[in-house]
């Protein structure tokens, strides 16, 4: 018989993958200690907004194959592979993650997995600091001995959740028993028929694969910013130079997207708390190049203020701005550390008059910066705009023809914080363009 599969911790990466389970044709429950959250999702709504995600909820929930419960033990009573998927947030005031709720979902399957004399394996796929899987099991080891622990972490990017749950570039299994991995096999028998990659480890490089990735795709993008920041300097044009080094294979084009840099869930809390388990390893100096890479990322930010202010004409007290984008990335009402809203943020404290818009993530912005102000549509937002900065990349944005804000707009002045926008057409259209690190004409 299939293994019964349950899902621990409900948000981005958990609703999804239980869904995605379901899909496969798994019985899965998903478990998660927020009933209100559990009741949207039986109704086939997502905690975010999610391509494609509400229908297949929907779709699952109603197959009889996905169903929720707020007990641990009803899920260790259900499940013969638990899947961990908690979220581990950067600890206040650190660079630390606090691992607080890896632990307590741990603990609260180990302990009713025991009761119940079951076989069970827990599958960590949080991000977590390295060791923690060894951690873990020892722990478990102690007090629930039929449990084993796996670790499979997960590289799914918002916005194409469903399709990177379903065909993952690469499934990462750390696993310390044949049992476990021929379970694990047997879950992810469909990608792996389709031809997906599988990486079978132990649980450090299990854990290290989804950190270093991560610590990875940041110095990429901090890696052009750099140069954007040279090619500002220079006269150069960021985004030419780009394409070129793209062109070779060994680069690649991908993640060399200059512009505000990275934001969200995920990069920058995960490459600080890789700095500071490193440290804790007595590693620290192998990561100091992280600090840097956080730093040249905060400056993109700081950068487009610094512009905006100067196209307000040094000051922006009595100046509207218009910002277009809040999500930290398009296809995403996700505002968790949002290069857009930081950016939106600081110029209102420096006294000028901000109005927002995001296709998706203005209900988010809204309960999270109330000071802001907000619109329902580009247009609006752009209503008696000194300038308009471009800071998510919307598809609706790159599609914008520059005779929509033109009626509304004060002045045509546009500021592309992703440069994605066409230059020339605005340029033709008598705006005033201007991108970090292409050359001004
Ligand atoms: C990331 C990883 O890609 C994913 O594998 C991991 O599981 C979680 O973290 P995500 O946070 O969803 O996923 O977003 P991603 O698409 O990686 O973008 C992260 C940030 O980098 C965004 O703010 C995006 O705007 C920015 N970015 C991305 C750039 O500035 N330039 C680029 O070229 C690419």
């Amino acid at each position: 018989m299939a293994p019964r599969l349950t899902v621990i911790g409900t948000g981005y990466l958990g609703a999804t993958h239980a869904a995605c389970m379901a899909k496969l044709g798994f019985e899965v429950m998903g478990m998660d200690v927020d009933a209100e959250k559990l009741a949207e999702l039986a109704a086939g709504r997502a905690p975010m907004y999610e391509p494609g995600l509400d229908e297949l909820l929907a779709e699952q929930v109603a197959s009889g194959r996905l169903r929720f419960t707020t007990s641990y033990q009803e899920a260790a009573e259900f499940g013969d592979v638990h899947f961990v998927s908690v979220g581990t947030p950067q600890l206040r005031g650190e660079f630390a993650a606090d691992v607080s709720y890896i632990n307590t979902a741990f603990d609260g399957l180990a302990e009713h997995t025991a009761r119940l004399g079951k076989e069970a394996l827990i599958v960590g796929k949080s991000t977590v600091p390295v060791g923690t899987a060894d951690r873990l099991a020892a722990r478990l080891a102690e007090t629930a001995p039929t449990v084993e622990v796996a670790w499979n972490p997960e590289f799914l990017r918002e916005g194409f959740a469903v399709q990177d749950t379903l065909r993952p570039d690469r499934l990462v299994i750390g696993v310390r028993s044949q049992r476990a991995e021929d379970l694990l096999r047997e879950v992810y028998a469909e990608p792996l028929a389709a031809g997906v990659p599988l990486v079978v480890t132990d649980f450090p490089t299990a854990e290290m694969a989804k950190v270093s990735a991560n610590a990875f795709l940041a110095t990429k993008i901090s890696f052009i910013n750099a140069m954007a920041e040279v090619c500002e300097a220079a006269g150069a044009d960021v985004v030419q130079l780009a394409d070129t080094l793209g062109y070779d294979d060994r680069i690649g084009r991908r993640f060399l997207n200059s512009g505000l840099g990275f934001g969200g869930g995920c990069l920058p809390k995960d490459i600080r708390a890789f700095m500071a388990r490193a440290g804790e390893l007595g590693a620290d100096q192998a990561l100091t190049f992280l600090r840097e890479v956080d730093s040249i990322n905060m400056r993109r930010r700081a950068r487009m203020v610094e512009l905006a202010r100067e196209q307000c004409g040094g000051g922006f007290l009595g100046k509207r701005v218009a910002v277009l984008g809040a999500a930290f990335k398009p296809n995403s009402d996700d505002i968790r550390d949002s290069p857009a809203l930081n950016v939106a943020g600081q110029i209102q404290l420096q006294g000028a008059q901000v109005t927002v818009y995001d296709p998706k993530a203005v209900d988010n912005a809204r309960k999270m910066f109330p000071a802001l102000a907000y619109a329902d549509s580009a247009v609006e937002a752009a209503r008696g705009a000194h300038v308009v900065l471009h800071l998510t990349e919307w598809q609706e944005f790159r599609d914008m023809d520059p005779s929509e804000l033109e009626g509304a707009v004060s002045e045509k002045r546009i500021l592309d914080g992703r440069n994605v926008l066409d230059p020339d057409k605005w340029r033709t259209a008598g705006w005033t363009y201007r991108a970090l690190g292409r050359p001004q004409r």
